[in-house]
C-alpha cells in the first residue's frame, strides 16, 4: 500500500511492524464490514454507495478469532462506511477482547462526541478521517457529500477529546497535491498527531482517471518529511515501496514497501473476499469458503505466493539492482499506467 504517515507522538500502529519484522506473517487486516457509504468520493476505490451489504455478526465473530489464532496483531475496521455496519461497537469490543489494536478507517460523518467516547470504552484507539482540500467546498465536492468537511473537522475533533488518536488523512490527486502542507497544518492545527498521505489509485470509481494521478507522489512525499522534521514530527511510517529508496529521511522511519506484496496485510471485504491490496480489487480467494479447514494465516500465504507468480508480479524485476529494496514497487499502480512504476529499471536506463 502506497500509504505514508508522519507521526508526531508513540502510537500503538508501530506494534504490527516489530511484530512482521520478527515472523515476516501476516500482522494486520483491513476489515471492510460493510459497502454500505453515506458519501460519494470521486476516487473510492471500494466502489461504495448506499446498499445494505454487511458481513454479518457471526461471520465477523468467527473471522475476528481466525485472525487471533493467525498471529494477526492490528484490526482497522473499514468499509464502505464502518460507522454505517450495524454491529460497529460490537465489532469494536470483540476485537479488543482478543486483544487487537483496534483502528477505524471514517468519513466522520456520524461521530458525535457520544459515538466517539463509546467507541473509545469499547477499545477503539485510533480513527483515520480525511481532510482532501482546505476549502470546505472543494473538499465537499471530492468527497460527494454537502457539510462533510465541516463534520470531518469536528469528528478528529471528537475523536482527539474522547482519547483517541485522530489521524488527518488526505488521498493526494492532482486536485489538492498543492494544498497537502497546508492540509497537514490544519491537521496539526485541530490536535491530530498522524498526518497521512494515500497515493491515488485509478481504481473503483476513479477508475480510468489517470488525470487525477498526482504529480509526483514521491516527491511531494520527500518534501513532507523536510516539513514534519522542521515543524517537530518524530517518525514515518511508510509502506510505499519508493519511499525511500535513495533518500535519506531526516526522521525516524518504518519502512516496509507494500504491505501487501510483503505479506503483512490482509484485506478482507464484507463478503469474505481477500483483495491482493485495498487499492488493487483483484480476489485471491474467500476467508469464509476457501480455508478448508486450514489456519488463515497458511492460506493467506499460500495464495499470496501462488497470485504473485501468476501475475508474473515479480518477474519483470528480475535482475533489477533495486529489487531487494522496492520489493517490485507498486503492482497497481503498474497495472494501469503501462506496466513499470517509478524507477522502474528500463526507464532509468532510458533517460
Ligand atoms: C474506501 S474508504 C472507507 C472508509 C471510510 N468510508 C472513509 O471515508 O475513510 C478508506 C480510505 O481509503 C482511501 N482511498 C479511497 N479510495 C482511494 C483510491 N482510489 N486511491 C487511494 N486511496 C483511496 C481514502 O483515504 C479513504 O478514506
Amino acid at each position: 500500500m502506497c500509504m505514508v504517515t508522519f507521526d508526531w507522538k508513540e502510537t500503538d500502529a508501530k506494534e504490527k511492524a516489530a511484530q512482521f519484522k520478527k515472523k515476516r506473517t501476516m500482522v494486520w487486516a483491513v476489515i471492510e464490514v460493510t459497502n454500505s457509504c453515506n458519501f460519494n468520493c470521486k476516487w473510492c476505490y471500494a466502489s461504495s454507495g448506499y446498499s445494505s451489504n454487511h458481513m454479518s455478526k457471526e461471520n465477523l465473530t468467527k473471522l475476528v478469532g481466525n485472525l487471533a489464532d493467525s498471529g494477526v496483531r492490528q484490526i482497522t475496521y473499514s468499509g464502505g462506511e464502518p460507522t454505517m455496519y450495524p454491529y460497529i461497537r460490537e465489532a469494536v469490543k470483540i476485537a479488543k477482547d482478543y486483544g487487537f489494536v483496534v483502528h477505524m478507517n471514517s468519513n466522520g460523518y456520524l461521530i458525535t462526541r457520544e459515538m466517539a467516547k463509546e467507541l473509545k470504552s469499547l477499545g477503539l484507539s485510533q480513527v483515520q478521517t480525511n481532510i482532501d482540500s482546505i476549502d470546505p467546498k472543494k473538499h465537499d465536492k471530492i468527497r460527494g457529500k454537502e457539510g462533510s468537511f465541516q463534520r470531518a473537522v469536528k469528528a478528529l475533533k471528537n475523536v482527539k477529546e474522547a482519547g483517541m488518536t485522530p489521524v488527518c488523512q488526505t488521498v493526494l490527486t492532482k486536485m489538492n497535491e498543492n494544498e497537502i502542507f497546508d492540509i497537514f497544518k490544519l491537521g496539526r492545527s485541530l490536535g491530530t498527531e498522524r498526518c497521512r498521505t494515500w497515493d491515488m489509485m485509478p481504481v473503483g470509481f476513479a477508475k480510468g482517471k489517470m488525470d487525477l494521478r498526482p504529480t509526483n507522489y514521491i516527491e511531494t512525499l520527500k518534501k513532507l518529511d523536510k516539513f514534519a522534521y522542521e515543524n517537530g514530527a518524530i517518525h514515518i511510517e511508510s509502506g510505499e515501496p519508493f519511499f525511500p529508496l535513495d533518500y535519506e529521511t531526516n526522521l525516524d522511519i518504518t519502512n516496509i514497501p507494500c504491505v501487501a506484496r510483503a505479506g503483512l496485510l490482509i484485506n478482507i471485504s464484507f463478503d469474505g473476499e481477500v483483495y491482493y491490496c485495498v487499492t488493487n480489487r483483484e480476489p485471491m480467494f474467500n476467508v469464509f469458503k476457501d480455508t478448508n479447514g486450514e489456519t488463515l494465516e497458511k492460506v493467506y500465504r499460500d495464495k499470496l505466493a501462488e497470485f504473485v507468480q501468476l501475475r508474473g508480479i515479480l518477474s519483470k524485476c528480475e535482475g533489477c539492482e533495486f529489487l531487494t529494496k522496492c520489493s517490485g514497487g507498486c503492482y497497481t499502480r503498474r497495472k494501469y499506467s503501462d506496466g513499470y512504476d517509478y524507477w522502474c529499471k528500463d526507464r532509468i536506463q532510458s533517460s
